[in-house]
């Protein structure tokens, strides 16, 4: 138990106020682990911080880079190097082509895809000077396909997961891990607008951070499930277009109905 559960000693979590990442805050605090907490000041992030004496509140916005690395500065000063940094920061809004929501397609972007760069600009310099640490970034398994409805949010974990690989293959030759965590639906309040219908195999936030944290420690590069999701989303990307797009929209007809 404590720290000897988990292979950190200081984790830093970006979008901790969230459904998902404020539990796996709450694990890893009762693990033993020092969690630093960012998101927008908030009483929900307060709230947080005062659940455990092991979380501190270090409120950023992940759009403002300088207000970031100096988040991550501050921790360092106070709480020690960053063993572990969590970048769960997101949003999703929904995609109407017929009335297309080019503000919400830019924030999406810009928070879900600027805001783990803007995480790793942040943190990266201080592990490459350690030659250590461990980023882990939130995507989504919707980020492996194009799917009606879904322009901005899939495109966005789309450039994430990308991302996540170049990042992967640019640290290869240091002793500073990636994972990149592709959970399918979780019930939080991130989809809320989203076609109850077409949330298949959903979780609840707490079993979705449990089930991250169960494999995190190990530092794979990547952790998606459930499996089914994760087996169907691979398998329709690496099928030819000409019969991955009549199943998608196959599939996504028999969704509606
Ligand atoms: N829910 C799902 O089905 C699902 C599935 C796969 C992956 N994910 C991913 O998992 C992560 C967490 O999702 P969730 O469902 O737990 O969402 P959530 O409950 O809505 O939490 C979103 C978090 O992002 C933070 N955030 C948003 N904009 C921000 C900004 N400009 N600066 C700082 N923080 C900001 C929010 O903090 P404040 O608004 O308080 O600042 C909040 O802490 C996201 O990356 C999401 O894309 C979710």
């Amino acid at each position: 138990m404590g720290e000897r559960q988990y292979p950190w000693k200081i984790a830093w979590i970006t979008g901790a106020s969230g459904a998902i990442c404020g539990e796996v805050a709450r694990l890893l605090a009762d693990a033993g682990v020092t969690v630093a907490a960012t998101a927008r000041p908030s009483e929900r992030l307060d709230r947080l911080a005062a659940s455990s004496e092991r979380i501190t509140a270090f409120p950023a916005d992940v759009l403002n880079p300088e207000e970031l690395k100096a988040a991550a500065a501050r921790i360092e000063t106070t709480l020690g190097p960053i063993d572990l940094a969590l970048l769960g920061a997101g949003m999703y809004v929904p995609f109407d082509i017929r009335n297309i929501d080019l503000a919400g397609f830019h924030r999406t972007m810009a928070v879900n895809v600027d805001g783990v760069i803007n995480g790793v600009a942040a943190v990266l310099p201080s592990m490459l000077a350690r030659n250590s640490g461990h980023i882990a970034v939130m995507g989504s398994l919707v980020g492996y396909n194009g799917w009606p409805e879904n322009g901005s949010y899939g495109a966005s974990k789309a450039a994430v997961i990308n991302l996540t690989e170049s990042l992967k293959l640019e640290l290869d030759n240091t002793d500073i891990d990636v994972t990149l965590i592709n959970p399918g639906f979780v019930d939080t309040p991130l989809n809320a607008a989203y076609d109850p219908n077409k949330k298949l195999f959903v979780m609840s936030a707490p079993v979705c951070a449990s089930r991250i944290l169960k494999k995190l420690r190990r530092k794979p590069y990547e952790i998606a499930f459930p499996t089914k999701v994760e087996l169907f989303v691979k398998t329709v990307r690496a099928l030819p277009r000409a019969v991955s797009f009549p199943l998608i929209r196959w599939f996504n007809r028999t969704l509606q109905s």
